[in-house]
């Protein structure tokens, strides 16, 4: 459940509905679910196996293999981890402004598109609501309670779960959904094309938590006993369920009310209010799921920075303390940048989420399959799996054929992927 808690976030209820909806509909559920199947499983067994074997994060996991040019390629990726939750943090604040709008009952009385864009020319606004979500992430870090934070998500978890089925009954039975589903869900196959595999590849890769870090760090802590294949499954199936569940909230709803479906960050941010405003109790709904999606985007925030806290405590030899000011404070101040300018959060949330993040898991999984060898690996991997071990194909496979694909799919489809949102 940490797990699920860690990797179910914004990625979900916001990246995967406008990546969808710009990306052909069913043409780009199709190719996720491939996409899925073939690299983000794999690759999220390689990535929890060089966690626990190492236990440690990227910089010490890398080192300590023995990866060349270990220790620079971690702090690259820990670069990254702090560029994506720059940005990230910006939305999760976002998100604290609608549950306040939601919880004082007034979420039936605005106008979507032009609140939202109230919202973005608001500097102050965004900058107060990230500062808290800042401070809360830090209280989280600096009084250690993240372990019982994460228990909580045990709870929180199937709530937004259970209430994505509700807006789905809301959001179907809107006039006009029906075109919307038949959108996301009958692929047109002469949509498919590098740019969707290119959309896919760089959701499920940010939307899993991969890319050589956050399932390190947290799988650094992982008892021996524990079955990565069977932990790899369950946490894609979650991930997976809690994605399409808010794809069938927005999509359809987003074709009723005819909105751009290539307009990207803010699709969720329009749509979801006027599903609720269309209901009865809308703003106690909106309030309860402004409120979960809160917490969920919350605990990923916070495994971001528990990546970036735990490495600065081990290898820069900062205080635990230290550290949580620091980056939550260069935090705020690099994502003025994403409140400032849409085109800005887009372009990093495309290249920091939808590329370096498969990269940084293409040169994880090399690293683990070139530098520890078959043998080791698969002991490794297989530690505490007790059923049908994970086999010499899983190994080839991460060695060769994901990080490949990465880079040849990155290098054909990165263009088209900027030029569906940018023209
Ligand atoms: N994987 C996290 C999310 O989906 C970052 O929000």
């Amino acid at each position: 459940m940490t797990f699920i808690g860690v990797a179910v976030g914004l990625g979900n209820v916001w990246r995967f509905p406008y990546m969808v909806a710009a990306f052909g509909g069913g043409a780009f559920l199709l190719v996720y679910l491939v996409v899925l199947v073939l690299f983000g499983i794999p690759a999220l067994m390689a990535e929890l196996t060089i966690g626990r074997m190492t236990r440690s994060g990227p910089v010490g996991a890398f080192t300590s293999i023995g990866m060349p040019a270990g220790r620079p390629l971690g702090w690259a990726l820990f670069a990254t981890v702090f560029m994506a939750v720059s940005y990230y943090t910006v939305i999760v604040g976002w998100v604290l402004r609608y549950f306040l709008v939601a919880a004082s009952g007034k979420i039936d009385a605005i106008n979507p598109a032009t609140f939202f864009d109230d919202l973005l020319a608001g500097l102050a606004g965004q900058f107060l609501m990230t500062a808290i979500v800042l401070v809360l992430v830090g209280a989280v870090l600096v009084m250690g309670i993240r372990e019982g934070v994460e228990r909580i998500s045990k709870i929180g978890m199937p709530l937004l779960f259970v209430l994505l089925l509700v807006l789905i009954a809301r959001s179907l039975t809107l006039p006009g959904a029906g075109a919307g589903l038949k959108f996301y869900l009958f692929p047109d196959f002469s949509r498919i094309d590098v740019g969707v595999v290119t959309a896919a590849l760089g959701q499920v890769f940010f939307s899993l938590s991969l890319g050589g870090t956050f399932l390190v760090t947290y799988a650094s802590y992982l008892p021996a006993n524990t079955n990565l294949k069977t932990t790899a499954v369950s946490i894609g199936l979650g991930e997976t369920l809690a994605a399409v569940l808010a794809g069938f909230v927005i999509v359809p709803a987003a074709v009723a009310f005819g909105l751009d479906l290539e307009s990207g960050p803010s699709l969720t941010f329009i749509t979801v209010p006027s599903i609720f405003g269309q209901m009865k109790g809308g703003s106690i709904f909106a309030a309860l799921f402004f409120g979960l999606l809160f917490f969920a985007a919350f605990l990923s925030a916070v495994a971001a920075f528990e990546v970036l806290v735990t490495t600065a405590v081990d290898h820069l030899g900062w205080r635990r303390s230290k550290a949580v000011v620091v980056f939550c404070t260069a935090s705020l101040l690099a994502g003025t940048l994403a409140m400032m300018s849409l085109d800005y959060m887009l372009t990093s949330d495309l290249f920091w989420g939808s590329t370096m993040q498969p990269v940084g898991s293409a040169l994880t999984l090399a690293g683990l399959a070139w530098v520890i060898g078959l043998g080791k690996t698969l002991d490794a991997v297989n530690e505490g799996n007790e059923g049908r071990p994970v086999g010499k194909l899983w190994y080839y496979w991460i060695k060769y054929v994901i990080p490949v694909g990465i880079v040849v799919i990155l290098a054909l489809g990165l263009d088209d992927l900027f030029e569906v949102f940018f023209g």
